[in-house]
């Protein structure tokens, strides 16, 4: 970063291509630009929105608050009208001019994205927020347009949509665009500072973690028989949580906050994994998520790593991440994404009395999907490949 302020002259494109890497949360996150970089109308950053559903104009509105320079958005693409129709009305409502979108850059159908992104130019950016199943065909042609990136997670739906993104990663690299990851817990100051301390060896060796996503039926997973005469392709499209070629289903899209938050406190990514689920109280519904999931993990070094996912009425309920090490416990997470409630006990007991850290600055209470930048500014470790 000190290189990029002190130099003078660079564009802003120029300044995004210099900060190449894959980081978590907003595009524009953890870039500081200085002010004599982007005087001119020239260096405006053109924005172009791929799924304007529900997170993509929560992304396109983070991306429009930013307060490093002008940015405008210039293009929108999605499958559906009425889709792009809302979206477009409320950003436009709320950023005014800055929503520069006539009619001839509003794309629709499954060329739209193509079309949305070849209307900007090298070194802006393309937000990808459809369904995972598209996320590494548009990735791929962001890369070969040249546009840095922020993308909603999950990025994949199985394994080899993974081995692509992960080819997809090293090309982004060679070309030195920023892309950015919606797992906005990597810029949490608590887990941040979580991390650090289990880096500085406070927990010992970490060789349990434990993750849990369990609660009630979570809306989008339990998808109703198709009615009308919407065709089975667009159904499933509009109702892709309970697809797992859409989405990897639930399992992928809701528990992988846990699962990302325990991998970094691990800092490493499992080497095998052991699950099996059951599906036993979904009635009419038609989707393919089950009830509940149990995954044991393993890690190289032979930690391990247990999983609980639930969609069940009238069952405990429990959203957290822990770890536990060979000098002591913590909790990663509590309630929910935010506040984390990140603390360090001296045992394995996880009681008040044996708290011995805890994070100083106060946490957001809760993180608006809206707001992820402005509530965590500060990436603490880069989203790596490993
Ligand atoms: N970081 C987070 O915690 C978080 C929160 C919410 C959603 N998300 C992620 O954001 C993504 C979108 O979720 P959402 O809740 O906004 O869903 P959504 O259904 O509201 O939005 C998806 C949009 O993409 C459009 N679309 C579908 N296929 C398309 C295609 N081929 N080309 C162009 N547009 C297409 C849909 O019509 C829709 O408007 C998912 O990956 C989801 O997991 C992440």
């Amino acid at each position: 970063m000190e290189s990029i302020e002190s130099s003078s002259g660079i564009s802003r494109r120029e300044l995004l291509k210099a900060t190449g890497t894959i980081a978590a949360a907003s595009a524009l996150a953890g870039v500081v630009i200085p002010q004599h970089v982007y005087a001119g109308e020239t260096n405006t950053i053109q924005v172009a929105l791929v799924g304007a559903g529900g997170r993509g104009t929560g992304a396109a509105e983070n991306a429009l608050s930013t307060k490093l320079g002008p940015v405008k958005l210039t293009a929108m693409a999605d499958v559906f009208p009425d889709k792009l129709k809302g979206s477009f009305d409320s950003l436009k409502g709320k950023f005014k001019e800055m929503v520069d979108v006539p009619e001839e850059r509003k794309f629709i159908g499954f060329d739209a994205y193509k079309q949305a992104m070849d209307s900007l130019k090298k070194g802006d950016v393309v937000i990808l927020t459809t369904p995972p199943a598209f996320r590494w065909v548009q990735f791929k042609y962001a890369i070969e347009r040249g546009l840095n990136v922020f993308m909603e997670k999950p990025v994949t739906v199985d394994g080899p949509s993974t081995r692509k993104m992960l080819a997809l990663y090293e090309e982004s690299l060679k070309k030195n665009l920023k892309v950015g990851v919606g797992l906005m817990c990597r810029h949490c100051e608590a887990r941040g500072e979580l991390f650090n301390r289990i880096k500085d060896g406070e927990l010992g060796e970490l060789n349990l973690l434990r993750a849990y996503r369990v609660s009630g039926p979570t809306g989008s997973a339990f998808v109703n028989k198709k009615q009308g005469d919407i065709s089975e392709l667009m159904y499933q499209i509009r109702n892709f949580h309970g697809f797992l070629w859409a989405s990897g289903g639930g399992f992928s899209d809701f528990l992988i906050h846990n699962i990302d938050e325990c991998c970094w406190m691990k800092d490493a990514w499992p080497v095998e994994a052991k699950g099996y689920g059951g599906r036993h109280y979904r009635g009419e519904y038609v989707d393919q998520n089950f009830d509940s999931y149990t995954v044991e993990y393993t890690f190289a070094d032979g930690a391990k790593m247990i999983l609980e996912g639930r969609g069940m009425i009238n069952c405990q309920n429990e959203f957290a991440s822990y770890c536990h090490g060979s000098k002591g416990s913590a909790v990663i997470s509590q309630s929910g994404h935010a506040p984390s409630g990140a603390r360090i006990f001296k045992g394995q007991k996880m009681t008040e009395d044996q708290v011995v850290w805890r994070c100083k600055t106060p946490e957001p209470i809760h993180i608006s999907w809206n707001g992820i930048t402005s509530c965590m500014p500060s990436a603490r470790t880069p989203l790596t490949t490993k």
